[in-house]
């Protein structure tokens, strides 16, 4: 009998069949969204290996058996993440929405991170994004129609991420709780994290806009603001309570109760 304890985190291998004329504005025909939402896959495989390795440093130290048993779902989970965003990413860069300038900025920066920055404070920064991440699939499952218009093939891809990323969320916070627990690493970074989170997606945005070659559209980026920042319905104003939540000093991300949520989007999406 294996002593290995089972996980609530199941990684689920998707193997997505992208049809080969997704058109490069495969969010409604609409320039803007179709730029940003390119823009943040294209940064995720490299993300997302290095939150896999953030953890993997901790991973032999872990006490807590039901959080060892997290973490390899949670590994398990990102690395197919991190497949299926690659086979996006390559399906744009054919369609003419090249992402490996993103991709090799993405990974030197998080490589010269790793070599300057502390294990603790690069876990603290996973901790921090997959906040972010925790909050984009939340609102996501919240309001699907948010991907109104998104191919139906990549809005399959978008929603069972976004469900596996509120399944785990709470796995790399429970992995610094038990093996750093240092409020100061864990609050400054988020600070520096949100700075350059905004920061590097303004310049993705211009890398893929750059060489593109196509004219901007000005309605699609004053519909794409509207659709990020509008007062009501805002992608960015509706996470804002959520967002600080995490500066809250007992926080932790199972103070939001979200499985009935995941439930209901397990069956929807028959997983
Ligand atoms: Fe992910
Ligand atoms: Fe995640």
């Amino acid at each position: 009998m294996s002593s290995l304890k089972s996980s609530k985190v199941i990684p689920r291998r998707m193997n997505f069949q992208f049809a080969a004329d997704i058109p490069r504005y495969w969010f409604a025909g609409d320039q803007f969204k179709s730029i940003l939402m390119t823009a943040f896959s294209a940064t995720l495989p490299e993300g997302e290996r290095f939150f896999i390795r953030s953890l993997r440093y901790f991973q032999p130290m872990i006490k807590n058996v039901e959080l060892q048993a997290d973490v390899r779902g949670f590994i398990g989970q990102e690395a197919h993440h991190g497949y299926e965003h690659d086979a996006l990413n390559t399906l744009m860069t054919h369609a003419g929405m090249p992402t490996q300038s993103i991709e090799v900025l993405v990974k030197n920066f998080l490589d010269w991170y790793a070599r300057h920055i502390s294990p603790e404070r690069q876990l603290a920064k996973t901790v921090a994004l997959e906040h972010f991440t925790a909050m984009f699939g939340e609102m996501i499952l919240l309001h699907p129609e948010i991907l109104e218009g998104a191919h139906p093939q990549v809005k399959q891809l978008w929603l069972w991420h976004a469900l596996e990323e509120v399944e785990h969320k709470s796995v790399a916070f429970d992995v610094y709780k038990e093996q750093v627990d240092n409020e100061w690493i864990r609050l400054s970074e988020m600070i520096v994290n949100t700075f350059t989170f905004l920061g590097f997606y303004s310049i993705h945005y211009f890398q893929l806009s750059h060489q593109i070659n196509d004219k901007t559209d000005w309605h699609s980026i004053y519909h794409g603001w509207q659709w990020l920042l509008g007062k009501k319905n805002g992608i960015l104003t509706k996470i804002g309570k959520h967002y600080l939540e995490f500066y809250n000093k007992d926080f932790h991300p199972d103070q939001r109760n979200t499985e009935n949520l995941v439930e209901q989007w397990r069956q929807k999406l028959s997983l």
